[in-house]
C-alpha cells in the first residue's frame, strides 16, 4: 500500500499561517496534509474541519501516550472529527494500542476510521540515546522493529519510522502495512533536530509507503515548486 502523495507537515503556530500556505496552491490541487501538536494545540478541531472542508486529506499527529482507558476515550473524539490518519506510541503497549482501535471504531460509529499508526523511535532519536537515554540495550533498529511487531499485533495499520527502517519493517511486517516516514530533506538540505535522514527518493527505493515533508517545503523560497520537485522525486522512483 502507497499514499501517493507526499504528507506535508503543516507546523504552523496558528491558522493565519496555515491558510496562508494552503492559498499558494492551485484551487483543485488536494494535498495529504499532516497537522501536528502546534497547530492543533493552537487553533484545536475547528482548524481540522476547515481544512477537510477545503477537500485536503488530514493527518492529525497528536502521538498519543496514556493508559488505555484515556486514549480509547480520545480516540473516540477523533473519531467523530473524522481525520483520516492519526498516531500513537508503540511504547504506550499493546493494551493501550488495542483500547485505541477500539476508541477510534466506536466513535467513527459507522463512518470510515481514521488509519492508526505507532510511534516506533522519533526520527530525531539516536543509538546514543537508546543507550544512554532509555536504557535499551538492542540496536536501535531492532528497538524499532520490536515496536513494529508489537503494533501490528495490536491491530495498528501500520507505523511511523525512518525511512532507513522502512525496508526491514517491510519485510518483517508485509507491505500493507504502513511504513510512514518523516525526517525526509532534499539533498544538500538542512536536517536541522532530525537524526535519521533520507531523500524522497531514496525513500520511495527503501520502501517508504509515505514520506512527511515539513521544513522542506514549508521554509523553502517558493513552497509549491518545492512541494512538485519532492512529488515528483517520491513518484519518479516507485
Ligand atoms: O520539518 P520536518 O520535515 O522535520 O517535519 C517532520 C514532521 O514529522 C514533524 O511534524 C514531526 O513532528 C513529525 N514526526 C517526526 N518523527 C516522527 C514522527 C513524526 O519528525 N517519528
Amino acid at each position: 500500500m502507497r499514499i501517493e502523495r507526499p504528507i506535508i507537515a503543516l507546523d504552523f503556530p496558528d491558522r493565519n499561517e496555515t491558510v496562508q500556505f494552503l492559498s499558494e496552491f492551485p484551487k483543485d490541487e488536494s494535498l495529504f496534509v499532516k497537522i501536528g501538536m502546534e497547530l492543533y494545540y493552537s487553533e484545536g478541531t475547528d482548524m481540522v474541519r476547515e481544512i477537510k472542508a477545503m477537500g485536503h486529506d488530514v493527518f492529525l499527529d497528536l502521538k498519543c501516550h496514556d493508559i488505555p482507558h484515556t486514549v480509547e476515550s480520545a480516540m473516540k473524539v477523533l473519531g467523530k472529527i473524522g481525520v483520516d490518519l492519526t498516531t500513537l506510541h508503540a511504547s504506550g503497549g499493546s493494551e493501550m494500542m488495542a483500547a485505541a482501535k477500539s476508541g477510534m471504531l466506536d466513535g467513527s460509529n459507522g463512518k470510515q476510521t481514521a488509519r492508526l499508526l505507532a510511534i516506533t523511535q522519533l526520527t530525531s532519536t539516536n543509538q546514543q540515546m537508546v543507550e544512554e537515554e532509555q536504557l535499551v540495550s538492542v540496536p536501535l533498529k531492532e528497538s524499532v522493529l520490536n515496536y513494529a511487531r508489537l503494533a501490528k499485533k495490536s491491530g495498528m495499520d501500520g507505523v511511523v519510522c525512518s525511512a532507513q527502517e522502512a525496508r526491514i519493517i517491510a519485510a518483517e511486517t508485509g507491505k500493507n502495512f504502513l511504513r510512514v516516514t518523516p525526517g525526509i530533506r532534499l539533498a544538500g538540505g538542512a536536517s536541522g533536530d532530525q537524526k535519521r535522514v533520507m531523500t524522497p527518493d531514496e525513500a520511495a527505493r527503501n520502501q517508504s509507503s509515505a514520506i512527511v515533508v515539513g521544513r522542506a517545503i514549508t521554509q523553502a523560497k517558493d513552497r509549491v515548486k518545492t512541494y512538485q520537485t519532492v512529488k515528483k522525486l517520491w513518484e519518479d522512483a516507485k
